[in-house]
């Protein structure tokens, strides 16, 4: 029935697993997916997730649906974790949770495509997440790229940026990494932030933040809701998606949220029926666990002061990490500048290396880093930091 089905390439972040898990050589290393690890490359659930998972169990809650837009006690903790306490005072925020960041950024795809029109241009920054142009690609929209990356500073291309932005089409929309950008680890500085604001302010663009990364960037949920916050308080509308996967190490759970920031609560209303609306038939309404999970750390101040130490803990253990890379590709006598391994933030590592020198870290040391030469930091641990270093050295020699 399917004889004239091709054979599709695997996917280039989660295929890189399913081939380091067939790896037969005792010394392979992942770096591939973003995922947290902890000091001994061992998947890590926060103590807070423990505590409020124990909670839910032990209060026998029904299984029953949720409804189309979700747990909604959840869905106002997670637009006020980003956007801050007052953002809902004004009632002008239509908000849902979403299967995670990926089902956040293909709803507002659909809706796009929905009400912008199919084909509107969407802009990416160049580069982005490998699954963000196949999203907004798959919800019919038109992806093109702006520039953000420079190589030769290793660095953001702020003029290239403003100059795009000052380019795009009229009605065509953006997406922005809210914080520790996805490869890069490079961000703009808040002044930076409102240079692109202004430049945003002219343009008649939608603009999409994706905040994979709260709590990240600078170990601080809260400086990490710099950009966004500041755009709020500057008045642009945007939709924002949350995940929080990493954050809360709730990968497999699938939490995430869509927020769409209108003129108006009326507009809001507007856009909250059209949000179930499209929800409806792709999957119904979303998964509960998670999200009671996230509602009560978020919801008991003890569980969210705990939250936030162990989420800067997770961020700190990436830190030391990228000094202990950048000591070690310099004791291996690399003549080449490490320097970016330290300055980048989040949890990759953009190293330069060249999609030759990634298959070669493959075939010769079963090292597993994505083709553009991202390195999930998150994986790196002392045990394996030198055998990583050695690797890269030996590959950029
Ligand atoms: C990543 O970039 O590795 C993560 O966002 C996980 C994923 O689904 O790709």
């Amino acid at each position: 029935v399917w004889a004239k089905v091709p054979m599709g390439p695997p996917d280039p972040i989660l295929g890189l697993t399913a081939a380091f898990n067939e790896d037969q050589n005792p010394k392979k290393a992942l770096f591939g997916v973003g995922a947290y690890r902890d000091g001994n490359n061992k998947p890590h659930v926060l103590q807070c997730v423990r505590s409020a998972e124990q909670a839910i169990v032990e209060a026998k809650m029904n299984k029953e649906y949720l409804g189309i837009v979700g747990f909604p006690e959840f869905v106002q903790l997670a637009v006020k974790l980003m956007l801050g306490p007052d953002a809902l005072k004004a009632g002008n925020v239509a908000a849902v949770q979403t299967l995670s960041g990926t089902g956040g950024c293909r709803l507002a795809g659909d809706f796009y495509a929905r009400f912008l029109g199919k084909g509107t241009p969407f802009y990416l920054p160049n580069p982005s997440w490998a699954n963000h142009k196949n999203i907004f690609t798959d919800a019919g929209l038109t992806v093109k790229q702006y520039r953000y990356w420079e190589p030769r500073t290793c660095g953001l291309d702020l003029d290239g940026m403003l100059a795009d932005i000052a380019a795009m089409e009229d009605g065509s929309a953006i997406l922005l990494h809210a914080c520790a950008h996805n490869p890069t680890g490079v961000d703009p500085t808040i002044e930076q932030w409102g240079q692109i604001s202004d430049a945003l302010a002219k343009r008649n663009v939608r603009i999409l933040f994706d905040a994979a990364y709260q709590g990240f960037a600078s170990g601080d949920p809260e400086r990490d809701a710099a950009a966004a916050r500041l755009f709020l308080a500057r008045g642009h509308q945007f939709a924002l998606v949350q995940s929080f996967a990493k954050n809360f190490g709730l990968y497999g759970e699938r939490v995430g949220a869509l927020s769409m920031v209108c003129a108006d609560a009326d507009e809001a209303k507007r856009v909250d029926s059209q949000l179930k609306i499209l929800i409806r038939p792709l999957y119904s309404n979303p998964p509960v666990h998670g999200a009671r999970i996230v509602a009560k750390i978020l919801s008991d101040p003890a569980l969210t002061a705990q939250w936030r130490e162990e989420c800067k803990a997770m961020a700190n253990r990436i830190i030391a990490m990228r000094t202990a890379l950048r000591s070690a590709l310099e004791a291996t006598g690399s003549p080449k500048p490490w320097n970016h391994v330290t300055e980048q933030i989040g949890m990759f590592c953009y190293s330069g290396l060249t999609a030759e020198q990634v298959d070669a870290l493959r075939t010769k040391y079963s090292i597993y880093i994505t083709k553009d030469g991202r390195i999930s930091m998150a994986g790196v641990t002392s045990a394996n930091v030198e055998y990583l270093a050695q690797g890269i050295h030996e590959v950029t020699k």
